[in-house]
């Protein structure tokens, strides 16, 4: 099987190819990301969508459960005895009307792709089982990566459940929610706590994996993103293998971004598809350098030659002004993402926007997520918040099909949801206030009774 897949350089003027069973996160020759390919003629990649209906559901087989490897056909790059799963990508596509009414779209309209349901509670399982299946392929022993909190819960959840790699991870001081950093210690994992933010800890962990051979499972890593491609054949098959007009996720490591526009330009040139979505990437405002590079200085993939000087340029503005990322959504609290130039090739394929939205913006979106059941944490809602902007701007049709990626579970950052919906005026402050959030507009606040039984029949009558 793995003759069928290798490693290329996306740099145009580069192309190097590497064999699949090196454990690389850049091209050795140029220093540009990786992405996996394949030689679709020898992979025997199916002939239609609907092939991955009938072949996998009534299987007893663990991978055909695995909502990665029932998929196994568009990303082989391992053979079925070495594929890695702990039950990732069981999850589900919602209709979402009230969402669909806030953001502005017709009934019927607008899809919320839950990845809060996977077994560590975000989208990050969908690539660490590709990772790991890599890893264990390469006969990798330890796994580090730097974090806002979800991939180092996905690794030591990996790491805990398969016994196969031992899991280290860096983490910026004070950046991290409870619910994340609460799941790293209880699955075992080594927690580094570096004095630093996230593009600190990014950048300590690429020398240290690098100095001690470490394998490395950021998105960096090209397999990662393999694994992150089948949140798209998911999404396809919850509209019955119908294209939607809009795909809107969060940008971040921009690795989901990068991963979405790889799996349709794939689907399109196996024939599978006949469009391709448009893709919308979400920045939070304190955190926006794709919003800033694509929008505003018009950084461009160009076919596979940008002008790496504007990124370049911005960076070291960044740095004059020591200008660090800040949002209420610490998951994609980065200013410099790693997978930017994957992610503006993705935009190409996709003919894409980038859109910037407020931390005000983020949580009222949460909460209209979270009045629909299952919730989301602040960053997933930046999806919605974002499409809500497009649509307002017009760029979203209201009769256009649209599909918002909730990346990661409710119960991630409980802080953020209480402070949001508290009568406590101090907490709330200290909490949202300090980040420019105002009010909170669609808060279910929790009612104060005596302990008294005719006082609380009352105050059930007068509030329900
Ligand atoms: N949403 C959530 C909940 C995330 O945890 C992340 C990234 C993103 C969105 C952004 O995704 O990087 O693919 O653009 N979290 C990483 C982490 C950085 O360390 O857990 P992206």
């Amino acid at each position: 099987m793995t003759e069928v897949a290798f490693q290329r350089c996306i740099s145009a003027s580069c192309g190097q190819t590497f064999a699949i069973n090196e454990a690389l996160v850049a091209c050795s020759d140029c220093g540009s990301l990786l992405d996996v390919q394949y030689d679709w003629d020898s992979a025997k990649s199916p002939r239609s969508l609907r092939e991955f209906e009938t072949s996998n559901f009534e299987s007893q087989n663990r991978l055909a459960q695995s909502g990665v490897w029932r998929f196994h056909r568009l990303l082989p790059f391992a053979s079925p005895e070495q594929l890695v799963t702990i039950g990732e990508g069981k999850t589900l596509l919602q209709h979402a009307e009230q969402v669909a009414q806030y953001v502005g779209l017709g009934s019927g309209q607008l899809h919320l792709q839950y990845e809060g349901m996977n077994p560590s509670g975000s989208f990050k399982d969908n690539g660490m089982a590709a990772a790991f299946t890599h890893a264990g392929m390469v006969g990798a022993t330890t796994a580090a990566c730097a974090s806002t909190g979800n991939t180092s819960a996905s690794l030591a959840a990996f790491a805990a459940v398969t016994r196969a790699l031992k899991a280290v991870i860096f983490i910026g001081s004070g950046k991290i929610s409870y619910g994340k950093l609460s799941q790293a210690l209880d699955y075992g994992a080594l927690t580094v706590q570096i004095a630093g933010d996230f593009d600190d800890a990014m950048d300590r962990v690429r020398e240290v994996a690098s100095q001690l051979g470490i394998y490395l499972v950021n998105s960096i890593n090209p397999f990662r993103l393999e694994g992150q491609k089948t949140i798209m054949y998911r999404v396809l098959e919850g509209l019955g293998w119908e294209v939607p007009d809009w795909i809107v996720v969060p940008g971040g490591n921009l690795g989901n971004s990068s991963s979405f526009g790889k799996a349709f330009s794939e689907l399109y040139q196996l024939g599978l598809i006949d469009r391709v979505p448009r893709l919308a990437v979400i920045n939070a405002a304190g955190a926006n350098t794709l919003f800033e590079l694509y929008e505003n200085r018009k950084l461009r993939w160009n076919d596979g030659n940008p002008d790496t000087q504007i990124a370049d340029d911005y960076y070291r503005e960044l740095d004059e002004a020591q200008s660090c990322a800040e949002t209420i959504a610490s998951a994609i609290e980065i200013n410099r993402p790693v997978n930017l130039y994957k992610c503006l090739r993705a935009l190409q394929v996709c003919n894409g926007v980038v859109r910037e939205v407020t931390d005000q913006e983020i949580l009222d979106a949460k909460s209209q997520v979270g009045a629909g059941g299952l919730g989301c944490e602040p960053a997933s809602a930046a999806s919605v918040a974002g499409a809500k902007q497009l649509r307002s701007e017009g760029v979203i049709a209201d009769s256009d099909r649209v599909v918002c990626i909730l990346t990661g579970h409710l119960l991630k950052d409980p802080d953020a949801t209480v402070a949001y919906h508290t009568t406590d005026q101090d907490m709330f402050n200290q909490i949202l206030g300090s980040r420019g959030v105002q009010r909170a507009s669609f808060a279910n606040r929790a009612i104060a009774v005596p302990n008294d039984l005719d006082e609380i029949i009352k105050a059930i009558q007068l509030y329900s």
